[in-house]
C-alpha cells in the first residue's frame, strides 16, 4: 500500500515539475515500458519504473539555462553539448532526481544520465530506460513495434538495433551524431557500414 501512495505522489510532482501534460505522458509510458522489459528481463522493475518516471526532468529547459545549470553544477560540458544543449537534459535530469526528489541510487542515476546519447558502457537497467524511451508507444515510427518485441526478447541486439536505426535516422535528416553515441554503437557492434563519419 505504501509504495502505491509514494507512487502517485511521485507522480503527481513529476507532473507539476514539468508542467505540461503532452511531456507527462510521455514520461508515464516510458515508465510503464521501463517496467515491463525489466520484469521480462529479471531486473528490479521499480527501479526501472522509477528512472522512467525521473528521466526527462530537465526537458523543456532552454538550450540556455541547460548550460546553465549544469555550469551551476559542475556537470561537464563538451563541444557537442555546447552545439547541442538539449542532450544535457539527462545529465542534468540525473542531478534534479537527486535534489528535488531525494533518489540517490546510482543505478537509476546512471539510467537517466544516459538516456539520451547513450554510452560505452551501459548496465542492463540504463538498457532498459534507453530502449523504453526509445520505443513506448507513443513513438511513431514504422519499426517500432518490431524493435519493442526484440526488446522484450534480448536487449543488447535491442541495443544494437535501435542504435542502428537512430544512426540512419541521424545520417538520411544530416543531424550529428554524439561521440558518446558512436561509442555505444561501437560497443554494441553495430554494423560500422552504418556508422556516420564523425565531422
Ligand atoms: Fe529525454
Ligand atoms: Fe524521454
Amino acid at each position: 500500500m505504501k509504495r502505491g501512495i509514494d507512487y502517485v505522489t511521485l507522480a503527481r510532482r513529476v507532473r507539476a515539475h514539468l508542467g505540461q501534460e503532452h511531456r507527462y505522458a510521455h514520461v508515464v509510458r516510458t515508465a510503464r515500458a521501463a517496467d515491463l522489459l525489466a520484469a521480462r528481463h529479471g531486473l528490479n522493475a521499480p527501479k526501472a519504473r522509477l528512472a522512467g518516471m525521473l528521466h526527462d526532468l530537465a526537458r523543456l529547459y532552454t538550450g540556455a539555462r541547460l548550460i546553465d545549470e549544469c555550469e551551476l553544477r559542475r556537470i561537464p560540458i563538451g563541444a557537442f553539448e555546447r552545439e547541442h544543449p538539449i542532450v544535457l537534459h539527462a545529465p542534468l535530469g540525473a542531478a534534479l532526481a537527486q535534489e528535488a526528489f531525494a533518489v540517490h541510487d546510482p543505478e537509476v542515476l546512471s539510467a537517466i544520465a544516459k538516456h539520451t546519447v547513450a554510452d560505452a558502457e551501459m548496465s542492463p537497467l540504463d538498457c532498459v530506460l534507453y530502449l523504453a524511451d526509445a520505443l513506448e508507444p507513443g513513438r511513431d515510427y514504422p519499426e517500432r513495434a518490431e524493435l519493442w518485441s526484440l526488446a522484450c526478447r534480448d536487449l543488447r541486439e535491442a541495443m544494437r538495433a535501435v542504435l542502428a536505426n537512430s544512426l540512419s535516422y541521424l545520417a538520411r535528416k544530416k543531424i550529428p551524431v554524439a561521440p558518446q553515441t558512436l561509442a555505444a554503437a561501437a560497443a554494441f557492434h553495430v554494423d560500422r557500414g552504418r556508422l556516420p563519419s564523425l565531422t
